[in-house]
């Protein structure tokens, strides 16, 4: 890393919208993804928003969102559950991801029981201590367990609190309007 980056958390009820406009920016760009436009529909409120700056740019961003997962044979996990984890395109490869996830890693340490996210970059959370579930997954819904076998790259971070675990065992998640994982 060539040059010092400021590490910070805001709640999504207290970013403004010139905040929340470069937070957009730099997902889509990040992901090529224009429904990141669409960020703070999805959530409106509840999220927990890690930012990275470089001096007064925004350079990298993740979302933590509540979710509760189970795996088998456990009780329902306060969950911290991340989404929309991005640095900008011409600071990759710079530590700085790394640096928000491990940032991120602590703050939600005392608050959540566990974390989990899904990605096509498992080696990028390897690296940091996310460990790939291997067991089956699928998502609660009122009507009942919805599996879901074709997913991959569902990873979890034990945190301070989480209870031993058996990643060869089942996993599930609430369903969410239009996704499960
Ligand atoms: C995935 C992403 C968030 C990583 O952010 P980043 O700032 O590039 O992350 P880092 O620089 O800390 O690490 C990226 C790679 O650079 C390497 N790296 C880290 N610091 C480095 C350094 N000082 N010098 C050289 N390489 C370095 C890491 O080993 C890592 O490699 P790996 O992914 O194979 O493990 C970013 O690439 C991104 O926004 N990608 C597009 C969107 C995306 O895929 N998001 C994640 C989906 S869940």
């Amino acid at each position: 890393m060539n040059k010092s980056i400021t590490l910070t958390s805001a709640h999504t009820e207290d970013l403004d919208a010139a905040t929340r406009a470069p937070i957009i920016q730099l997902c889509v760009d990040a992901h090529q993804e224009e429904d990141f436009k669409n960020l703070f529909s999805y959530v409106p409120s509840g999220g927990w928003h890690f930012l990275a700056y470089r001096d007064d740019e925004l350079i990298g961003h993740a979302l933590v969102t509540t979710r509760w997962l189970q795996p088998e044979g456990q009780p329902l996990l306060k969950t911290a559950y991340v989404d929309a984890v991005a640095t900008l395109p011409a600071y990759q490869g710079l530590g700085y991801g790394s640096a928000l996830m491990r940032q991120l890693a602590s703050e939600i340490d005392s608050e959540y029981v566990i974390a989990c996210l899904e990605t096509e970059r498992e080696t990028f959370y390897e690296r940091l201590g996310w460990e790939v579930w291997r067991g089956p997954l699928a998502g609660r819904s009122e009507s009942g367990l919805v599996p879901t076998p074709h997913q991959t790259g569902v990873m979890i971070l034990c945190l301070t609190q989480t209870p031993a675990l058996d990643l060869d065992r089942g996993l599930t998640i609430e369903c969410q309007p239009g996704r499960i994982w």
